[in-house]
C-alpha cells in the first residue's frame, strides 16, 4: 500500500503521525516491528520508512488522540512501563513511538495473551513482555528500570491504586508520565460514570499534575483517559511507607 498523502509528525512524539482525510484526522505510527499486520491495521512504506495505521476503534490510547487527549504521549527514545499489554494491540504501538532507542516493558498476568504477546515480541525488538501482575509490582522490579512513562489499560475496581503503586516503585522523579485508559464500568454501580472518573482524578491528584481527562466514546464506551506528570509527593510518600518499620509478626497478637 501507498504511505498517506500527508504524513505531518506529532511535535510531542515524532513517530506519531497525524493524516488529515476529508473530515477526519488518521493516526498512523512508524513502526519498529515487521509485518504481518496485529490486529488489521494498514500497512503503509515510504522508502526504508514503515507505518500502520493506529485504529480509534481497536486502541484507547488511540481514541483518546482522536478526543484530543493533551497529556503525555510514548516518544522517541523513551522508556515505559505498560500495564496490562493483552495480546500486544496498543502495546506493539507503544513500542512504535519509543522507537528504536526506547522500551516497552509489557505486563500481562493470563497466560493466553501473554503467549500471543511474546510472538508478537519476536517480531517487536523495543518490545519486552513481562508476565506478572501488576498488583505485586515487586515481584517484577528486577526485570524493569526506572521509566519515563508508565500507561495502564487494565480494567479492574482498583485500577487507580494499582497505577499510583506501580508509578511510585518505577516512575522517574522528574516529570514523570501518566496515562490511565479509566474503565468506570469496573469501577461499581454505586457512581456515575462522570462521578467515577472525578474520584480517579481525586486520587490521583495526590500524587500528579493532571491534564484535563477525555471521554473515549463512541470508541470504548465508558472509558476515560486520565493523567498527568508525577509530583515530588507521590515519591515522598511511597519512601516514608517504605521506611516506616513493619511490626514484628507476634503469634500471641494473631491468636487474638
Ligand atoms: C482491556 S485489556 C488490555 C487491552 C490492551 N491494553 C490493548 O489496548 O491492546 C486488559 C488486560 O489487562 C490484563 N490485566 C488485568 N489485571 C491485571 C493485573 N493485575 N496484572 C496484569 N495484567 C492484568 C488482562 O489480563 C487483560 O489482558
Amino acid at each position: 500500500m501507498r504511505p498517506p498523502r500527508v504524513f505531518r509528525p506529532a511535535a510531542d512524539s515524532p513517530r506519531l503521525l497525524r493524516v488529515r482525510s476529508d473530515d477526519r484526522v488518521e493516526l498512523w505510527t512508524e513502526t519498529v516491528g515487521t509485518e504481518p499486520s496485529v490486529y488489521g491495521e494498514r500497512w503503509a512504506y515510504s522508502g526504508s520508512r514503515s507505518f500502520r495505521s493506529f485504529e480509534p476503534a481497536r486502541s484507547k490510547l488511540s481514541a483518546g488522540l482522536v478526543r484530543e487527549w493533551r497529556g503525555p504521549v510514548p516518544s522517541e527514545g523513551e522508556r515505559w512501563l505498560y500495564l496490562g499489554a493483552a495480546s500486544g494491540t496498543t502495546a506493539s504501538h507503544v513500542a512504535d513511538l519509543v522507537g528504536p532507542a526506547g522500551r516497552v516493558y509489557a505486563v500481562e498476568r493470563s497466560l493466553r495473551p501473554f503467549h500471543r504477546l511474546l510472538t508478537l515480541a519476536l517480531r517487536w525488538p523495543s518490545l519486552d513482555p513481562v508476565l506478572a501482575d501488576a498488583r505485586e509490582p515487586r515481584s517484577f522490579s528486577g526485570l524493569v528500570p526506572s521509566v519515563d512513562g508508565v500507561y495502564a489499560d487494565i480494567a479492574q475496581a482498583d485500577q487507580v491504586e494499582i497505577v499510583v503503586a506501580n508509578a511510585a516503585l518505577f516512575l522517574r522523579e522528574a516529570r514523570g508520565a501518566l496515562v490511565l485508559a479509566l474503565k468506570t464500568a469496573s469501577m461499581g454501580r454505586d457512581a456515575s460514570a462522570p462521578q467515577h472518573v472525578r474520584r480517579a482524578e481525586e486520587e490521583l491528584a495526590a500524587g500528579f499534575d493532571l491534564e484535563r481527562s477525555v471521554r473515549l466514546d463512541p470508541f470504548h464506551r465508558g472509558h476515560y483517559l486520565v493523567g498527568g506528570r508525577a509530583r515530588p509527593e507521590l515519591f515522598r510518600e511511597a519512601r516514608r511507607a517504605r521506611a516506616t518499620p513493619r511490626r514484628a509478626h507476634s503469634p500471641e497478637r494473631s491468636r487474638r
